[in-house]
């Protein structure tokens, strides 16, 4: 059974060390949380996964890691101080703040009043100072999304590199939104972690590439265990269309609150490299770019036959960590009434902890010194964590294991020490069986295969 409540998802993060509340010692803040001991463990093997598929596994992608403060200048040319924003209402007589979609009927939802401000844009940019004067000449933001400082290293990488068209950049890394209602759990929140790339192609052939990254992407979530029934595209109609896309799918996915957005794939054509050009008068931009003064470089390519410069088209795929860790644990979560037990089914690529290796006896030198042995051999195969659990209960620590998704328990025991076979557990069999040394690394390697 796949998990019905976000409740149920949320009280299994906190009790086994996925996802806390943040700042919950002083009452907490909205839209924020942080990622235990189990949750660093999961984020991290997510985003090991898609940096794999997208850098070690293809021969046209190079990785990038910018900086998080972004100065004004490449958040005006990029259109988000313009349009980055939501509208806003205030209520005159309860003088509470909404989003117009959250108005009930055009009446406030708390004092049901029709006495409301006209909109506002409220743009969603989180701001802050640099340097020790704190004015408005010395201001940057917190990055909105990764993408903008690929854009202005584009040349960088292009002229430190050999590479052609088509190719891409790509860069996992945090990005601040002030979003005015964060909500359901780690959906939307208002400092979370992007996983984007930008594919620059030749213009002319950008349907073709768009419609290449929406399947691949498709496919990469299916990879990583979420069933496709619970996945769906969805072609954003042009009126809802981000100012620098000609088109956008969404992969949407039936989260426990209902069917959202998990990552969206955009044709943002030449808008971003056209609109960080120096001398746009030099270019055929086709869209409707930011005028730019202020660039001090040409992000274009030369076209080697006719040697025209030309600006590319960019595709860019763009997926969330927070909603992707949400909807794994949604598909891993399991309760197996059977065997009155939960399971989170992760697959093991994704486990915080790969096996747990654990002492029939706790505190038994022996016991305890072979398990650390053990332990060790695996950890040096280097697919993850390995954790040693001295606490002498077998059947409490399986629970524990089960629940936090590690596919295999090895058990070390008084005959362990005599033959050095130990009991391996399946998590989802449940399945035990007596391995001797060497065919224990390849039982575990099996899992990663
Ligand atoms: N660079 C393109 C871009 O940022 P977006 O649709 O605004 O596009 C991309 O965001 C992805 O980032 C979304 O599909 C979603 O997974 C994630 N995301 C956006 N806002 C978020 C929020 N407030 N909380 C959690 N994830 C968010």
């Amino acid at each position: 059974m796949v998990s019905k409540t976000m409740e149920e998802l949320a009280s299994l993060c906190k009790r086994r060390g996925f996802i806390f509340q943040s700042n919950d010692i002083y009452g907490g803040v909205k839209g924020l949380y942080d990622y235990g001991p189990m949750g660093v463990e999961l984020k991290n093997n997510l985003k090991q996964s898609w940096w794999k598929s997208m850098i070690y596994e293809r021969d046209d992608i190079e990785g990038l890691d910018a900086t998080i403060l972004t100065a004004p200048d490449v958040l005006k040319h990029s259109g988000h101080e313009d349009t980055f924003s939501d509208p806003l209402v205030d209520c005159k007589s309860c003088k509470s703040r909404w989003t117009v979609d959250q108005l009930d009927n055009q009446s406030c939802p708390n004092c049901k009043s029709k006495d409301l401000t006209d909109p506002r844009p409220f743009n969603l940019m989180f701001k802050t100072s640099i340097g020790p004067v704190d004015d408005d000449s010395a201001f940057a933001y917190l990055r909105p999304e990764t993408a903008q400082q690929i854009f202005t290293n584009f040349k960088n990488v292009l002229d430190s590199t050999n590479r052609v068209l088509p190719f891409g950049i790509a860069q996992i890394g945090k990005a601040f939104r002030n979003e005015i209602t964060p909500r359901n759990f780690i959906f939307r929140v208002r400092e979370f972690e992007q996983m984007e790339l930008e594919f620059f192609v030749e213009p002319g052939l950008d349907d073709e590439w768009h419609k290449y990254w929406v399947d691949s992407r498709f496919n990469w979530w299916i990879d990583q265990g979420i069933d496709k029934k619970r996945l769906e595209l969805h072609e954003v109609q042009k009126d809802e269309l981000s100012h620098y896309s000609k088109a956008t799918v969404d992969i949407m996915y039936t989260f426990p609150h209902g069917k959202e957005e998990l990552e969206g794939i955009a044709n943002r054509t030449d808008f971003d490299l056209g609109s960080h050009t120096k001398n746009q008068g030099d270019f055929n931009i086709s869209s409707k770019v930011m005028k730019n003064k202020k660039s001090t470089t040409k992000l274009a390519v030369q076209n080697l036959a006719n040697k025209n410069w030309f600006i590319p088209y960019v595709i860019e795929p763009s997926a969330g960590v927070e909603r992707g860790v949400l909807a794994l644990l949604n598909e891993a979560y399991k309760v197996d009434e059977k065997n009155s037990r939960t399971v989170l089914a992760l697959k093991p690529h994704l486990s915080p902890i790969k096996a747990a290796v654990i002492p029939l006896k706790r505190n038994n030198e022996q016991l305890v010194e072979y398990a650390k042995f053990i332990k060790s051999k695996l950890q040096k195969l280097g697919l993850g964590r390995i954790a040693l659990e001295n606490s002498g209960n077998i059947g409490k620590n399986y629970r524990r294991h089960d629940e936090i998704g590690t596919p295999l328990c090895i058990t070390v025991d008084f005959e362990t020490l005599e033959d050095k076979t130990v009991t391996v557990r399946d998590r989802d069999t449940m399945k035990q069986q007596r391995v001797g040394p060497e065919e224990l690394i390849k039982y575990y390697q099996k899992y990663f295969e």
